[in-house]
C-alpha cells in the first residue's frame, strides 16, 4: 500500500456556471428556469437569495485563478451557460465566447486544465417554455449548443463534459419539487430522462464530428446501494433500487446498453419512453472518462407491502434509517467514506475499470462564521477530516487497481446553492457575502496545498 497518488493526479475543484458567475442579467445572456422561478417565487430560496448573487465569477475569475494557483490545484471544473452563450439557441454571444475563453485560457495558462461541462440544472428559458426535456426537440437543440461549444473552446478545453448529474434534473423537476417545473408525474420523469441520455450521446457524437482533440465524458452522483440484512427481500429491495437509482443511467453512459430487467418492469408497467428515431445509432457513443459525485451512501429495506402500480423507483423498496450513521447534519446526508472505495471497485469489477475521477464531494456547513479564528481564517477541521477519510479509502482502490485520476470537491470559493442559496458553505474559500464578496482561505485550503505538493496522504 502506497501513500502516493498517481503521477498527474487532478487536484481540483469543482462550480457550475449558474451558482458561480452572477451576471444573470449582463452582457445578452437569456434567463434560465432559476432566474425565472426565483423572479416569480423569491420565497421559495433561503432568505430570497436567487442567482443573480453569486460569488460574481463573471468580474473575479482572473484573481480566483490566482487563488488556485496559491492553492497548487492543477485542475477546475466549471460548465458553460448555454443561455449566456446562445441567447436564443441559435444565435452565438460574442460577449459570451470572450469571457469563455478569457478565463479558460488564463486558467491554462496558470497550470490549471479546464474541465468543462454543458448542462449543470441551468435549462434556458426558451427551452423550458417548448417544454424542456420533455420535448424530443431538445436532443437536437442540445447537440447544436454542444457543437458551437466545442468549435468556439476546443482548441483550448481538452476534456469536456456533457452534464453534471443528469438525475437530479429528472427526480428533483418531475418526481420532486426542487427543480422546476415541479412535476410529479413518473412516465413524464422516465420521458425526461430519456431524452436526457439521447441529448449526452448526441453531444458525444457531435464532439466525435468536431475532429476536436481531446476527451468527453459525463459525471454522475453516485450512491452504493446498502441492504439492510442479507435476506432475500432486502437483497431485492437494493437490486431495484440500484438499477432506477444507478444503473438505468451509467449502463447506457458507460456499457452503452439499458439494464434488461429495468427495460422489462418499465414495459410491465407501460412506463417506456416514446423512442428516439436515431435511438440506436446514438446508444453507440462511448465516453472516454466518468465523473463521480459521490456524497452520500443509499441504505433501503424491503416494503412491508409493494403496490399494485409503479409511482416512483420507491414503490419498489422502501428508506432504511441505519442506526449507526454518521451524519452532516446541516445538509441532512449521512457521511460514509467508505462508499467512495465500494463505487471504485464496482466500476472496476463492472464498467471495465473506465478512467474517472470523483468530480464532487464535500461538505456544506451551516454559519461557518462561528469558525472563523482572531487571524480571519475559518477553522474548518471537519473538512479536512472529510476529505482526508474520504481520500485514504480512496487511496485503497487505487492501490487495488481502480483507475481513479482526479479528486475534485466541492467546491472553490463558497458558492450559490440552488434554494438553500448560501446556508451551507461548501468552499475552500469563504465568500464574504456582507463585504463585497471578498474571499478568504479556510484552513482546510492550506491542508490540502500541503497534500498536493506532497501528492501523498499523510496516514
Ligand atoms: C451537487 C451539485 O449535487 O451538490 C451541486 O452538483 C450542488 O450543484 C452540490 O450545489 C451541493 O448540494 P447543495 O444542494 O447543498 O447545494
Amino acid at each position: 500500500m502506497t501513500n502516493k497518488f498517481p503521477d498527474n493526479f487532478w487536484w481540483g475543484a469543482a462550480a457550475s456556471a449558474p451558482q458561480t458567475e452572477g451576471a444573470s442579467n449582463v452582457d445578452g445572456k437569456s434567463p434560465t428556469t432559476w432566474d425565472v422561478w426565483h423572479e416569480r417565487e423569491p420565497e421559495a430560496f433561503f432568505n430570497q437569495v436567487g442567482p443573480d448573487l453569486t460569488s460574481d465569477v463573471y468580474h473575479r475569475y482572473r484573481d480566483d485563478i490566482q487563488l488556485m494557483k496559491d492553492m497548487n490545484l492543477n485542475s477546475y471544473r466549471t460548465s458553460i451557460s448555454w443561455a449566456r452563450l446562445l441567447p436564443d439557441g441559435k444565435t452565438l454571444n460574442e460577449k459570451a465566447v470572450a469571457y469563455y475563453r478569457d478565463y479558460f485560457q488564463t486558467m491554462l495558462d496558470t497550470g490549471i486544465e479546464p474541465v468543462i461541462n454543458l448542462f449543470h440544472f441551468d435549462m434556458p428559458w426558451w427551452m423550458m417554455e417548448l417544454g424542456g426535456w420533455e420535448n424530443a426537440d431538445i436532443i437536437e437543440h442540445f447537440a447544436y449548443y454542444a457543437k458551437v461549444a466545442f468549435e468556439q473552446f476546443g482548441d483550448i478545453v481538452k476534456n469536456w463534459a456533457t452534464f453534471n448529474e443528469p438525475m437530479v434534473h429528472i427526480e428533483c423537476g418531475y418526481l420532486g419539487d426542487a427543480h422546476w417545473p415541479r412535476v410529479n408525474d413518473f412516465k413524464r420523469a422516465i420521458q425526461v430522462g430519456y431524452h436526457t441520455l439521447m441529448a449526452h450521446f448526441a453531444a458525444v457524437r457531435s464532439f466525435r464530428q468536431s475532429g476536436v482533440e481531446g476527451k468527453i465524458g459525463t459525471i454522475l452522483n453516485l450512491s452504493p446501494v446498502y441492504a439492510r440484512s442479507e435476506e432475500a427481500a432486502d437483497l431485492e429491495a437494493q437490486k431495484w433500487a440500484d438499477l432506477f437509482h444507478t444503473r438505468s443511467l451509467l449502463d447506457p453512459i458507460a456499457l452503452n446498453q439499458f439494464p434488461q430487467e429495468l427495460v422489462d418492469i418499465l414495459k410491465e408497467h407501460d412506463l417506456l419512453p416514446t423512442l428516439y428515431a436515431e435511438h440506436d445509432e446514438l446508444l453507440t457513443q462511448a465516453i472516454d472518462f466518468l465523473g463521480v459525485n459521490y456524497y452520500q451512501p443509499l441504505r433501503v429495506k424491503a416494503r412491508e407491502e409493494i403496490p399494485s402500480t409503479l409511482e416512483r423507483p420507491s414503490s419498489l423498496y422502501a428508506g432504511y434509517d441505519w442506526p449507526e450513521k454518521k451524519m452532516n447534519k446541516y445538509r441532512g446526508w449521512e457521511i460514509y467514506e467508505r462508499g467512495i472505495y465500494d463505487i471504485a471497485m464496482r466500476i472496476k469489477n463492472d464498467y471495465g475499470n473506465v478512467p474517472w475521477f470523483i468530480s464532487e464531494n464535500g461538505m456544506g456547513v451551516a454559519d461557518e462564521e462561528r469558525f472563523i479564528d482572531e487571524s480571519g481564517i475559518v477553522q474548518d477541521t471537519y473538512r479536512i477530516e472529510f476529505i482526508r477519510d474520504h481520500l485514504t479509502w480512496l487511496l485503497k482502490s487505487i492501490n487495488e487497481g481502480s483507475n481513479c485520476f482526479g479528486y475534485h470537491l466541492w467546491t472553490f470559493v463558497d458558492c450559490w446553492s440552488w434554494l438553500n442559496a448560501y446556508r451551507n458553505r461548501y468552499g475552500y474559500y469563504r465568500v464574504d457575502l456582507e463585504n463585497n464578496l471578498e474571499r478568504t482561505p479556510k484552513l482546510s485550503s492550506f491542508w490540502l496545498r500541503e497534500i498536493i505538493e506532497k501528492n501523498e496522504l499523510d496516514i
